[in-house]
């Protein structure tokens, strides 16, 4: 992945008659970032609404008056510490609960040992937890297979309906995403005793805001779409992380010797949010390396008007001169996030993974920087506003199932290591099945 382009961007080429342009350089990124009125994601948005999560058009439309409000919602509740922090907890609390219910499983297993498919573990553990986090435990009562069908949906569905297919015409698909709707429709939205009282401040005020403009059946059919922002990234990404771990010998026990030593497995759950992660540096920074090299988000942004961007020269991949780009009306930015992660100027060595790369210098690691190393979650005014709640979401993960099992994988040499966190290509994967034990304590 390591592409002679990253020495080479901007550049621009023609697809399908619009021209493309591609642009890596973080002094041209940032500055590209800050056009928000004349470069713009809201048509990729509009399709998205439309192919992918079946809205009708005129409901797109009301959609887009509340946008600004929408993006209000999100920067008060899921980016300030007071309202995202009762959401964590209450995943925390989700997430010992099924932990404890697979510690049990281990336990009683032949020979008190368990083989289970990592990403169906995700999906029954990660993703039903962040799910009740956010929307309480009814959608799961009446659907227990929700995050399933978001697995069928993604996997089987998300590049034919994004290049315009009609969702009609894979059944499967449909069904999957109609039941997924349903779910919605009749426990939070159209439930005679909703909200019910495990549902977060967040999704009532997106629930309310969007009951302003569109019928209960669309406020369904969008929260289905968050549904689709809180797993469809994280569960991969949590899979790559884990499996990345478990592959480097000796990692898990380092890992396990930080947990340890934080404190984490004798605090109380709804505390553990005090640990998670600021207190892991090695276990957080194998998960940024995860999303490094792995995640191929890519901001993509259409130019609304002929528009000049002048950028400043900043940063390791920078070659120390202004430039002057011309965009053309109807044109599109891409801005693909693996040519920063894989540029060896910015990431040294960039095809291998190092666990201790965004560990800082004092606590013996390479001391790169996240914010400037990586860009797995957008910028500008639509930068990923789950990307602290996912930290937390995948960290915490990941340090209470290495802290409470024996884990290794046990189908070594048959399974294959995804080369990107895109649902589809994990899911589609030979997966990872991981042997577990009950951890012997010292
Ligand atoms: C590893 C996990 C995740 C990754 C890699 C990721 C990545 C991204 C990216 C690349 C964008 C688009 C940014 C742009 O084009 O500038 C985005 C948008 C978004 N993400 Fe995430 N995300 C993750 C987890 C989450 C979670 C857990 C949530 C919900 C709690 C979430 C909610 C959203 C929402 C609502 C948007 C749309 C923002 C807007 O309309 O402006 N994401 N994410």
């Amino acid at each position: 992945m390591a592409d002679e382009k990253n020495q080479r961007t901007p550049y621009s080429m023609l697809i399908a008659g619009r021209k493309h342009y591609v642009f890596s350089r973080p002094s041209d990124v940032s500055a590209l970032f800050r056009k928000t009125k004349v470069l713009s994601m809201t048509p990729f948005v509009r399709m998205i609404n439309g192919n992918l999560f079946g809205f009708q058009t005129a409901a797109i439309e009301r959609m887009d008056t509340v946008h600004d409000e929408m993006h209000g919602l999100y920067n008060k509740y899921l980016l300030s510490p007071d309202q995202y922090i009762p959401v964590v907890i209450s995943y925390f609390q989700d997430l010992e609960r099924l932990m404890q219910g697979l510690k049990d499983q281990v336990e009683s297993s032949k020979g008190q040992t368990l083989k289970v498919d990592a990403f169906d573990l995700m999906l029954d553990t990660l993703a039903k937890a962040s799910l009740t986090a956010y929307f309480g435990k009814e959608p799961l009562q009446v659907n227990p297979s929700l995050t399933w069908d978001m697995c069928i949906f993604v996997t089987q569905g998300f590049w034919p309906l994004i290049a315009g297919i009609p969702a009609v015409l894979f059944r499967k698909v449909y069904h999957a995403r109609e039941r997924g709707v349903k779910a919605f429709f009749e426990t939070v939205v159209d439930a005679p005793d909703a909200p019910h009282d495990g549902m977060s401040t967040f999704l009532r005020e997106h629930m309310r805001l969007l009951g302003t403009v569109v019928d209960k059946n669309d406020v369904a059919r969008n929260e289905f779409g968050f549904l689709f922002g809180l797993i469809s990234n994280s569960t991969p990404s949590t899979y790559l992380s884990l499996v990345r771990i478990l592959s480097i010998p000796g990692l898990v026990d380092e890992i396990r010797k930080e947990i340890q030593a934080s404190g984490l497995t004798t605090t109380p759950t709804v505390e553990l949010h005090n640990i998670i992660p600021s207190q892991l540096p090695l276990l957080r920074s194998c998960y940024f390396e995860t999303i490094r090299m792995h995640t191929v988000s890519a901001s993509i942004r259409e130019v609304l008007e002929d528009t000049e961007v002048v950028t400043k020269p900043n940063g390791a991949s920078s070659d120390g001169e202004a430039h002057t780009y011309t965009l053309k009306k109807g044109g599109v930015v891409n801005m693909p996030s693996s040519m920063l992660h894989f540029n060896p100027d910015v990431n040294p060595d960039p095809e291998r993974f190092i666990p201790k790369r965004f560990v800082s210098k004092e606590q013996g690691g390479m001391g790169q920087n996240t914010a400037t190393s990586t860009r797995g979650f957008g910028g500008g005014a639509s930068y990923c506003p789950g990307r602290i709640f996912a930290e937390r979401q995948i960290v915490g993960y990941l340090a209470i199932i290495i802290s409470k099992l024996d884990i290794w994988i046990d189908n070594e040499g048959s399974w294959q290591l995804p080369k990107t966190a895109e649902f589809d290509n994990v899911s589609k994967s030979k997966h990872a099945v991981l042997g577990m034990k009950a951890l012997q304590t010292s």
